[in-house]
């Protein structure tokens, strides 16, 4: 089955040398064709160019009528598996208390843990797919998903097989985390290293051993995880070869960047408090720092200095980091906006950091987040958009007009 889009006024995210990831000056060039079309061939792009060399039939026709086309974005950092919400929390914010202070009252990823041990396997996916949908809807292709609202053997394992059956039933690509290291649950209260005893010792095996994680996730920051008990979960995971994703410097400077990039971490994300120490060890590094402005935004705390971080030579990406605490959107959309406003990033620079290497930081970027010759075909045409720069600009302009993952047309306008 083949699917031509045709007219299209603005082709994006063109990846002529098929690299894996951007970084520094190279993020400034989101590479563009105008008056171009789009073959895909079943799941694959299969060719592109100029409208005027345009084959002439193709099984399924779509006229972009002028419009632009994008590569899907790539989402690496999401807790979409979560029960109901916390927007009680929102209120006592607003009041004044601090993440900090509603994670110490029991708040916070414990409130979470104690909802979703009262919810069923069955909710838990129902919920999730809600979200799955929504994300599809604003252009999202494919999505890094962590556990970490369980906290026990039995509800981690529960968490990711709602991400396995998510995996199976939606046409998003999907990569799981294992974050059982996400807080110390209450009935270890004070007994936080017999706790990563525990991860290490049962929780991993028996996530590896069901083959639901790809990667494994430590809260790397002050009042969580320490620099040692990372360390200690990262080795415990790397020996049933879940390669590491870690957040680190939300709260403080946590070390969290350098224990990651130390055990070969394929990102390292959140990094609010981080400056010249941790630019350093990420220069040859194979880490992705990823920034996560959603939760910034919401939280009101410092951004991350993506703008330094580039400017030093470094590659960034960006992604939604929704969950029911700290970012409760999953709109890439506007993540490219506050990526924009609050961090300094040109629109090109957050579309790279949102498509090729936001896939980088989910190991996909050999398939997904860029426009090229037998990558996955996940794009969306837009709607009444005059420029590339008016996507970041108008920020809550929807601008999706049809969706394409895997070739095939999921919503249209
Ligand atoms: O990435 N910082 C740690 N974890 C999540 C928030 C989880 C929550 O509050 O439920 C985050 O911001
Ligand atoms: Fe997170």
């Amino acid at each position: 089955m083949t699917l031509l889009i045709k007219n299209i006024g603005q082709l994006y995210g063109i990846n002529q040398t098929c690299s894996l990831r951007l970084t520094g000056n190279a993020m400034k060039q989101f590479l563009s064709l105008k008056d171009s079309y789009l073959l895909i061939d079943n799941e694959t792009i299969c060719a592109f160019g100029s409208m005027t060399d345009a084959p002439e039939q193709a099984d399924t026709v779509i006229d972009a009528g002028g419009a632009m086309v994008f590569p899907s974005f790539c989402d690496s950092h999401t807790h979409i598996v979560f029960a109901d919400h916390r927007a009680q929390e929102f209120i006592d914010k607003i009041n004044g208390l601090s993440y900090e202070e509603i994670a110490r009252r029991g708040g916070g990823i414990l409130n979470s843990a104690a909802l979703l041990h009262n919810t069923s396997e069955d909710s838990l996916y129902h919920q999730a797919l809600g979200r799955v949908n929504e994300m599809i809807a604003r252009g999202t292709g494919a999505a890094e998903i962590k556990s970490g609202y369980g906290l026990s053997t039995a509800d981690e394992l529960k968490m990711l097989r709602v991400v396995r059956r998510l995996k199976e039933t939606t046409p998003l690509t999907i990569k799981a985390t294992f974050l059982g290291a996400h807080a110390v649950p209450a009935a270890y209260k004070g007994r936080q290293d017999d706790y990563v005893t525990l991860v290490c010792r049962e929780m991993i095996p028996l996530v590896a051993g069901e083959g639901l994680a790809d990667f494994i996730d430590v809260f790397c920051d002050e009042g969580f995880f320490t620099v040692e008990q990372t360390s200690r979960i990262l080795e415990a995971g790397a020996k049933y070869g879940l390669r590491g994703k870690i957040h680190a410097n939300e709260l403080a400077v946590s070390g969290g960047v350098q224990v990651g990039v130390a055990h070969g971490a394929l990102s390292v994300d959140h990094l609010e408090r981080s400056g010249k120490a941790e630019f350093d060890v990420l220069q040859d590094a194979d880490t992705m720092p990823t920034g996560l402005p959603g939760a910034s935004f919401f939280l009101n705390i410092p951004y991350a200095p993506l703008r330094q971080m580039i400017d030093s030579g470094l590659g960034v990406a960006l992604a939604s980091d929704c969950n029911p605490g700290s970012s409760p959107s999953c709109n890439m959309k506007f993540i490219l906006s506050l990526a924009c406003i609050k961090m300094r990033l040109s629109p090109e620079e957050a579309f790279n950091a949102a498509t090729i290497n936001s896939a980088y930081a989910m190991g996909v970027s050999h398939t997904h987040g860029s426009v090229a010759i037998g990558k996955r075909a996940n794009i969306f045409i837009t709607k009444g958009i005059p420029s590339l720069d008016y996507i970041p600009y108008a920020y809550t302009r929807d601008m999706i007009g049809t969706v394409i993952l895997n070739g095939k047309i999921i919503t249209g306008k």
